[in-house]
């Protein structure tokens, strides 16, 4: 059905003007209307000001449709969280409890904690218990703004609960009627199976995990954990091009806890994003910028678990791609909140509320490979947006703390209401 709402305070369109994404100063415009109003079925068919909606619905004969008032509130796109890991079994509250005693992320891995913890129960759990627990996720998610999603296996380590952990994903996007791309990160860790023998798990990954999800069509990208004390680059390299040749794409968690050259690992092997990059080098994000390989920022994961942020002035000033993302998992960061991932962007890593919002908007869209049908609000593109609480998307920055949406809109559809 067509849908008029109109009196809108202010409608940021994040649009790249026919582009794909953003860099530089135009990271600073976020294509803001002030006395907006938008029509749309599951697409988006008109925006402009709230005085011309009158003469386009006369001039293009439209009869039926149905209005709403937004009553000087704000709209924005809906937030694409391009780095996540929601399907899982278990908690780790106790080892959160442990860090805030003073262990610390990589102590509590090295005792058989961390993943290694949460690979043990997500292969005790069900696919039923999966699909619940990731649900439960991503309609908070929902609640909280986010539209559409990335999501990675990588919590099972061996071929079953791999693939138990993909179909989970497959079977989310089909039932919730969302956007949710699905990732294969066999190499999140070493399984314990395979403990003195991590070339034969790579092997293994290659030879048998990866052909199996691309012949049963389960993911769409291929990540690799390359870091210290996880994959090699040389393992990492053996795994993406395995994975290209079988025609996945790239993304690389990178640097997250040391400087290992993840980041060039990533520009060379033509990844669509590196992640994390919180000890990315120079030549990294030279040579990320020549490739265009998108830079995620997870600053969720450096507050969580107490890690200097990514240098986001020095990768935003050297014109490369910038996108945010939250990268919920139980163990390095677990929100699902989109609003926070902004507050700490713009408050810890020094972004702009514009640099931010257009991040996690039309640049997580290209991360995922979608800005070519959303991420922005313009004609054509999905009718994925939010109406928010107070009457500008800066409310999201100064006011911190709570949740700001009110309407969750997706393909047209009102997805959540709150309150
Ligand atoms: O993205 N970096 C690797 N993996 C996750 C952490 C996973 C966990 O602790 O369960 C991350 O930070
Ligand atoms: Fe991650």
């Amino acid at each position: 059905m067509l849908t008029l709402i109109k009196n809108i305070s202010s409608l940021a369109t994040c649009s790249a003007n026919g582009e794909l994404f953003k860099t530089g100063s135009q990271m600073q415009n976020v294509g803001e209307i002030k006395n907006a109003a938008i029509l749309f079925d599951s697409k988006i068919r008109w925006i402009g000001l709230n005085q011309e909606y009158k003469n386009i619905l006369s001039g293009s004969n439209i009869k039926e449709f149905r209005s709403i008032d937004a009553a000087n509130k704000a709209v924005i796109p809906g937030f694409i969280d391009s780095h996540t890991h929601l399907v899982f079994g278990g908690n780790r509250s106790d080892e959160f409890a442990k860090r805030m005693r003073g262990a610390t992320y990589r102590e509590i891995a090295e005792q058989g904690g961390g993943i290694q913890h949460t690979v043990r129960e997500t292969r005790a759990a069900s696919e039923e218990q999966l699909f619940a627990s990731a649900e439960k996720l991503i309609n908070n998610a929902i609640k909280h703004g986010t539209t559409a999603f990335e999501t990675k296996s990588g919590y099972g380590l061996d071929t079953k609960t791999e693939l138990k952990i993909l179909r989970v994903i497959k079977k989310l996007r089909k039932e919730k009627k969302l956007q949710i791309s699905s990732t294969f990160l066999g190499a999140h860790d070493f399984p314990p199976e395979y403990s003195g023998r991590r070339d034969e798990y790579i092997d293994l990954i290659c030879e048998e995990m990866l052909p199996q999800v691309v012949e049963h069509g389960l993911a769409e990208f291929c990540d690799a954990f390359v870091d210290q004390g996880y994959y090699t680059i040389e393992q990492g390299e053996k795994i993406f091009q395995g994975a290209t040749d079988l025609g996945l794409k790239l993304k690389v968690h990178a640097d997250e806890l040391a400087c290992v050259n993840g980041a060039e690992l990533a520009a060379r092997m033509g990844a669509v994003s590196a992640d994390h990059l919180l000890f990315i080098s120079d030549s990294g994000i030279e040579n990320m910028k020549k490739s265009g390989t998108i830079a995620t920022f997870l600053p969720g994961t450096a507050y969580f678990i107490r890690l200097p942020y990514a240098p986001a002035r020095k990768i935003l000033k050297n014109g490369n791609i910038v996108a945010l993302a939250t990268d919920c998992n139980p163990g390095s960061c677990f929100t699902e909140n989109m609003q926070q991932i902004l507050s700490l962007a713009t408050l810890n890593m020094n972004m702009t509320a514009e640099e931010a919002l257009n991040a996690a908007t039309i640049n997580a869209a290209a991360a995922i490979c979608k800005s070519d049908s959303m991420g922005s609000l313009e004609v054509g593109k999905d009718a994925n947006f939010l109406v928010l609480d107070g009457a500008s998307y800066t409310d999201i920055f100064y006011h911190f703390g709570v949740n700001h949406v009110s309407q969750t809109w997706i393909n047209g559809e009102l997805a959540m209401v709150n309150g």
